[in-house]
Order: C-alpha cells, then sequence, then structure tokens
C-alpha cells in the first residue's frame, strides 16, 4: 500500500528562530503519528538549520528548487548535489510559482526530474492548470501535456523515483482548494493515463494534491483512494495547523 506523505513548501519564508519553532513544534506534533511520511521544503540557506533538526528524525526535508546543471557560471542557482550535501531526501520541481515566471520550461522540469533522480533526490514534480484552462475544461490536456513532457525525457520507468503532484493553480494560495473529489478525480485520471504505460509504475508513484490545504479539509482528502499525501504552502506557516495535517494523514493510514 502506498504511504501517505505531507510536504511542506514553505517558499520564501522564515527566519533562523521561527523555523527552529516550527521544526521542533512538528518533532513534538507528530511523535505519536507514525502512519505517515512528512517532509519539510526550506529555502536553501535554512537547509543547514534543517538538516541540524531534523537528522534522525522521521521528518525528511528539501530543496523548493534546483539547477539541471551540475556546476559552471549559473549565478543564483544551486546544484543537485549541493542539495544532497546537506541532507536533502526531497527536492521540488516544475512549481507554478516558477512555471508563471518563465523560469521553468515543460522540458527543462523533464531535465531536472532527471538529474535529481540520478544524484539521489526524489523530485516533487508539480503540475496543474491555471484558472483559465480550468473553466475551459482544459484540466486533463494541460496535465497530460506537464507530465509527458518529463515522461518523454526520462521514460515511464523513471517517474519510480519522485513523487507528482497535481497543483491546480487556481488553488494554490487563493484559500479555494479543489473539492476533494476533484482532486480524487484528477489524480485517478493520472493514475490511470501512466498505467496504460506501466501498470506497476502507476501502482506505486505516490501522488499527492497541493492548493489551500488546510488542517480543516485534509482529513477528506486523504479519505480519497489516489490521494496519497499533499503539499502544503500557507497552512506549513502555522505550526499546529501543520502538524494537525500530518496527524489527520497518519490516521488516515490506521
Ligand atoms: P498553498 O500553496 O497551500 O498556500 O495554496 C501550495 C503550494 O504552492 O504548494
Amino acid at each position: 500500500m502506498r504511504r501517505k506523505l505531507v510536504v511542506a513548501n514553505r517558499k520564501m519564508n522564515g527566519s533562523l528562530p521561527s523555523n527552529a519553532a516550527f521544526l521542533e513544534g512538528v518533532l513534538a506534533g507528530i511523535l505519536d503519528y507514525h502512519h505517515a511520511d512528512y517532509a519539510v521544503c526550506v529555502p536553501h540557506p535554512y537547509l543547514f538549520q534543517a538538516e541540524a533538526i531534523l537528522k534522525g528524525s522521521p521528518v525528511a526535508w528539501g530543496g523548493q528548487n534546483m539547477s539541471r546543471f551540475a556546476s559552471g557560471a549559473y549565478t543564483g542557482s544551486v546544484s543537485p548535489r549541493m542539495l544532497t550535501e546537506f541532507g536533502c531526501q526531497y527536492v521540488i520541481i516544475g512549481h507554478s510559482e516558477r512555471r508563471q515566471r518563465g523560469h521553468d520550461t515543460d522540458h527543462a522540469i523533464g531535465e531536472r526530474f532527471e538529474v535529481a533522480t540520478q544524484a539521489g533526490l526524489k523530485p516533487i514534480l508539480c503540475i496543474g492548470e491555471t484558472l483559465a484552462e480550468y473553466e475551459e475544461g482544459m484540466t486533463d490536456l494541460v496535465t497530460i501535456r506537464q507530465l509527458n513532457a518529463v515522461i518523454s525525457e526520462i521514460g515511464v520507468k523513471g517517474l519510480a523515483g519522485g513523487v507528482l503532484s497535481y497543483e491546480p493553480v487556481w488553488a494554490i494560495g487563493t484559500g479555494k482548494a479543489a473539492s476533494a473529489e476533484h482532486a480524487q478525480n484528477v489524480l485517478s485520471f493520472l493514475r490511470g493515463h501512466i498505467e496504460m504505460l506501466d501498470a506497476e509504475i502507476a501502482k506505486n508513484i505516490q501522488i499527492l494534491y497541493g492548493g489551500s490545504v488546510k488542517a480543516e479539509n485534509a482529513a477528506k482528502l486523504f479519505s480519497m483512494s489516489d490521494v496519497d499525501g499533499v503539499l502544503v504552502g500557507a497552512a506549513s506557516l502555522n505550526t499546529d495547523e501543520f502538524v494537525a495535517i500530518c496527524q489527520a494523514a497518519s490516521n488516515a493510514c490506521v
């Protein structure tokens, strides 16, 4: 059975003292909740702190982006190896906040997925449609285009090294989460697409939902058969709220 995974995407938030309070609060909050997996993706300067606090604990950590190149003249970028040097297990790639600003093309994201897995990282590949695309009924078309761009780089078997996250852009940071039923429909559609290519990969790959996940809607999302976890933005800035989501994930697995 696939385990549930809760990932915090802290985005460009935090400070040394507030991060410490958050990470220690999460460790305390999940003590009796070991049926799910947890990870926290922090801004790069805070990776050393995440490693110092979380090492040896059930909470993994990761970056929010990385370069597809190993080294070189890429001012402001961080390589996969740099992330692994700080103990990262995960890295978010293709987040809509980066796609929309023109930093990430489908092709570049495919390459990044591949180099992340080669470096021993688990990429969390974000895909999702905009509000205009949603209203035009293009959700399936857009998410499959984004997923296929990665599959054409790495082959369907390459997906085994990562995690998929469906994040409708209209639900991110808006407070308007997709309904659990909508999330289930899209995730089941995506899994079905992968299944046509490779049944084993489809059965095992963790597919998350992200977009205004809160303690209030988490349990319903976790009750859906294809929702293997959540990617949490704003609610991960509140320790109690994030811990409640983690607890709901663990409870859903008992
Ligand atoms: P949100 O962000 O939870 O604040 O909507 C989710 C994300 O961007 O991953």
